[in-house]
């Protein structure tokens, strides 16, 4: 059986401390827990309004993790700086209203082109694995190869929401295998929980994926060791049926 690899998000562990202003639950030990518990790497989004993850705990995730840091941005100036001072294992670049609760939508790489090609070419100059979350769709992945993304991951956020919909895994298995066809490694993350991620886990050609709400709200009943553990058993009965 392949290795798929899982990226724990801990954003809403910082969610939790900034509603009270405290500084616990601390999310670099919950990055921590999270990698003792059998995750493959560590995924925090830097929002532009900073309302969970801030720029100290990037800094502190970047200088105590011992697997890759994946940095959630949206393609600003800013986030750039930040980033290209961090040195990350990985840069996922994402779209980001600042009036949305969470990412809504792919990145549209086919519009934002232009202003996506520098900040692409800043990030690989500086050995930092760039990739693109988009939704699945053949032209935006084709783009994302122009554009010299060597990763793309799939926003399963339409999965999740509409699992009475075959034609939303459809569009998942089809965008994997053209990923695939164009070079591109594919991971794929948004929405999903132990109870939809097997379907998802059964694509051949995914590699990673990317939780986070639903492993930290099973945390709060199971505690984050076993939701992990819940989450890698649902994916590797994903893999095997
Ligand atoms: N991947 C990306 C690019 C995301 O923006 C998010 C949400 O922050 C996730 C994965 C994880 O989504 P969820 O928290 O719904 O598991």
């Amino acid at each position: 059986m392949r290795h798929l690899r899982l990226g724990v998000n801990i954003d809403h562990v910082a969610t939790v401390r900034n509603a009270r202003g405290s500084s616990y639950p601390d999310p670099v030990r919950a990055a921590e827990c999270a990698i003792a518990a059998g995750a493959d790497g560590i995924t925090a989004h830097l929002r532009e309004d900073r309302r969970h993850i801030r720029d100290a705990d990037m800094l502190a995730l970047k200088a105590r993790l011992t697997k890759p840091l994946n940095f959630e941005m949206a393609a600003t100036d800013e986030m750039l700086k930040i980033a290209l001072a961090i040195k990350p294992h990985a840069v996922c670049l994402v779209p980001e209203k600042r009036t949305e609760v969470t990412t809504e939508g792919g990145l549209d790489v086919i519009g934002g082109h232009n202003h996506l090609q520098p900040c692409i070419a800043r990030l690989r100059d500086a050995g930092i694995r760039v990739s693109l979350f988009i939704d699945p769709e053949p032209a935006q992945l084709d783009m994302a190869r122009a554009l010299g993304a060597p990763v793309v991951e799939l926003h399963t956020g339409a999965y999740a929401e509409h699992l009475d919909d075959p034609d939303q895994l459809r569009r998942l298995i089809t965008a994997a295998a053209h990923a695939q066809k164009l070079g591109l490694e594919c991971h794929a993350g948004h929405g999903l929980t132990v109870a939809n991620v097997g379907p998802i886990s059964a694509i051949a050609e995914l590699v990673e994926l990317n939780i986070g709400h639903a492993l930290i709200a099973d945390a709060i009943f199971m505690g984050l060791p076993a939701a992990i553990h819940a989450m890698r058993a649902a994916m590797d009965a994903g893999m095997r049926a």
